[in-house]
């Protein structure tokens, strides 16, 4: 008798074609879980999806409604139940208030907030049929304030306050949400964004005194998407090299 394979696990990532994203699309493959791998930049989602066993590339842009519509659609017909969501797909976008336009401040909350809201909402009929868990991506910007990120930070700051409305909510489907806040990783998202300056003022601040790794923030999102992390649900976890822990970090308190 031949023996009887399990049904694999099954993810939707958002933002997979590069970055944290693919980590985690990886990760998960390498679990044995099957990935539907979801970006907007199609050419770079294609190669992607190459090298992620049995991934399925699926091109959406998570800001857009109907983008999002026939992206569930795809993953409903396909997949028939989820047991992980990870919204990681997200934008940045560094100015003084006074420099932020309203078209600026929709864009960053276009993708890093609505984008949230409309993939989750679309895909919690397919949760709801595994008891699955929703991993939010957030910031330590979205937990800590600083210059340069009102538009970046405030949306980040709604995705932790987004992810504890969906664990109280959803929770009475079995559903668990959870949010992951890293600290800077050298994507191509923050190294438009960090000058060398901005790097040195990292290095001081992060008491591991180092940038954190695309895998290290992927093995944060894989434990909440995993049953290991079964009766944990509306957590914010801080991946940050001990970032969010330092109060009061002045250099000069610093040996
Ligand atoms: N890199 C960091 O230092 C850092 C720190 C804290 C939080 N984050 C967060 O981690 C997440 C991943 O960032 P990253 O650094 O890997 O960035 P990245 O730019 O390398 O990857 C982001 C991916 O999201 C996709 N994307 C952007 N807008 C989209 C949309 N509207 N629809 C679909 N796909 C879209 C991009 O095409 C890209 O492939 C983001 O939410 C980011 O805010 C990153």
């Amino acid at each position: 008798m031949t023996p009887k394979t399990a049904t694999p696990k099954t993810a939707v990532v958002t933002g997979a074609a590069r970055g944290i994203g693919l980590a985690t699309a990886g990760l998960l493959a390498g679990m044995g879980w099957r990935v539907a791998m979801v970006d907007r930049d199609a050419d770079v989602l294609e190669l992607a999806a190459q090298g992620v066993p049995d991934a399925v590339p699926i091109v959406c842009d998570v800001s857009d409604e109907d983008s999002v519509a026939s992206m569930a659609y795809r993953v409903t017909r396909d997949f028939g139940g989820l047991d992980a969501l990870v919204n990681n797909a997200g934008v940045a976008d560094f100015a003084p208030i006074a420099e932020t336009t309203f078209a600026r401040w929709r864009q960053v909350m276009a993708t890093n907030l609505d984008g949230v809201f409309l993939v989750s909402q679309a895909l919690t009929p397919e949760l709801a049929i595994r008891r699955g868990a929703i991993v939010n991506i957030a910031s330590i910007s979205g937990l800590r304030a600083s210059t340069l990120r009102v538009a970046y930070g405030t949306s980040k700051a709604a995705v932790v306050q987004l992810t504890l409305q969906q664990a109280v909510e959803l929770g009475e489907l079995g559903i668990r949400a959870n949010c992951v806040a890293p600290g800077p990783v050298r994507t191509k998202l923050a190294m438009a964004v960090h000058s060398p300056e901005i790097i040195a003022a990292y290095h001081d601040a992060i008491p591991l005194n180092r940038y954190g790794s695309e895998q290290e923030i992927a093995e944060a999102i894989c434990f909440l998407c995993s049953d290991k992390a079964g009766y944990i649900t509306g957590q914010v976890l801080a991946a940050d090299g001990g970032f969010q822990a330092t109060g009061i970090g002045l250099p000069a308190l610093r040996g």
